[in-house]
């Protein structure tokens, strides 16, 4: 598979997983301009394959060992006027969208910094694993700024509201235990290589699962967040239903009814 080739992202196929890192390690692997325009056209390749995925997950990484995603590059910001800050932030909100509908898990691997956008990009992943040396951050009032890459509305509905004001206010790092108790991170690895092996296990286990199951609950999960309760239901009962549809609902029926191990035909 042609993933194709990016000026500051490294993307390896490892059996099932897409390992993508951002590579920029110089500047902490800050979201400038061409990591922007390469995580566009890289999610542009992923989201071009509707079906027959050759992976079952994304892990999603920073270079070197200090950091994920140290934010928005502020360099390229100190110029910016407010015209050229909107298109960056929709930018980087339409990325983040893509990485939601992506019909396979996609996990963060924070191994080292999360600030800002970085903490943000983190956010828009199905779920964050850290190595205990990783922190997270929204720290853009030290900037005179404000979270531009849907930290306002991602991390409130992770972490609940008056965390995530603290967060934001303060503009307070925070260490991957801290980050691990208020459920921003849902695990802490010792170093970055057992993170990477830890996210690799988890898409392992999902990969067992049936793949129309996990692309339909994913789908579900995010539609049901902008949802109220008797919305969410309506919308709950419309994707049970559709699982029933499946070749992979029936093949995993009839495998528990016979006794057996089920093998998904992913359809
Ligand atoms: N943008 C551009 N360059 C950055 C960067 C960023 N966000 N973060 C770090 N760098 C660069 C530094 O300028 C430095 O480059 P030089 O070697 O050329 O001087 C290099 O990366 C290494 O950084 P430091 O020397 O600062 O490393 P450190 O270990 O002393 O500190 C740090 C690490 C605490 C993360 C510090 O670099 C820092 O505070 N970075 C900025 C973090 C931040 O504020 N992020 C939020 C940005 S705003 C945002 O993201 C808005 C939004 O919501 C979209």
């Amino acid at each position: 598979m042609d993933w194709g080739t990016y000026k500051t992202l490294r993307v390896e196929q490892d059996g099932d997983v897409l390992l993508v890192t951002v590579d920029r390690p110089a500047a902490l692997n800050a979201l400038a301009g061409q990591v922007v325009d390469d995580l566009w056209d890289l999610t542009g390749v992923l989201a071009g394959l509707a079906e027959g995925w050759p992976v079952r997950g994304v892990v999603l990484t920073g270079a070197g060992e200090k950091s994920f995603v140290a934010g928005a590059d502020i360099v390229e910001m100190s110029a910016m006027d407010p015209d050229a800050a909107e298109a960056y932030g929709r930018r980087m909100h339409q990325v983040t969208l893509r990485l939601e509908a992506l019909p396979v898990p996609v996990i963060a691997a924070v191994n080292g910094f999360a600030l800002g956008g970085g903490c943000e990009l983190a956010l828009a992943c199905d779920f964050i694993y850290a190595s205990a040396n990783a922190s997270f951050g929204q720290p853009e009032v030290a900037l005179g700024l404000v979270p531009g890459f849907g930290g306002s509305v991602r991390l409130q509905r992770r972490v609940g509201i008056g965390m995530a004001r603290e967060l934001i206010y303060t503009g307070r790092r925070i260490t991957a235990a801290e980050a691990h108790r208020i459920g921003l991170v849902n695990a802490v690895f010792a170093d970055v290589p057992a993170l990477l092996d830890g996210a690799r296990a988890t898409l392992a286990e999902i990969a067992g699962k049936a793949p129309t199951a996990v692309a339909n609950a994913k789908r579900a999960l995010n539609s049901i967040a902008d949802l109220g309760l008797e919305d969410g239901l309506d919308e709950e009962v419309r994707s049970f239903r559709e699982a029933f549809g499946t070749e992979d609902s029936m093949v995993g029926r009839q495998a528990f009814v016979a006794k057996q191990t089920p093998v998904f035909p992913g359809r």
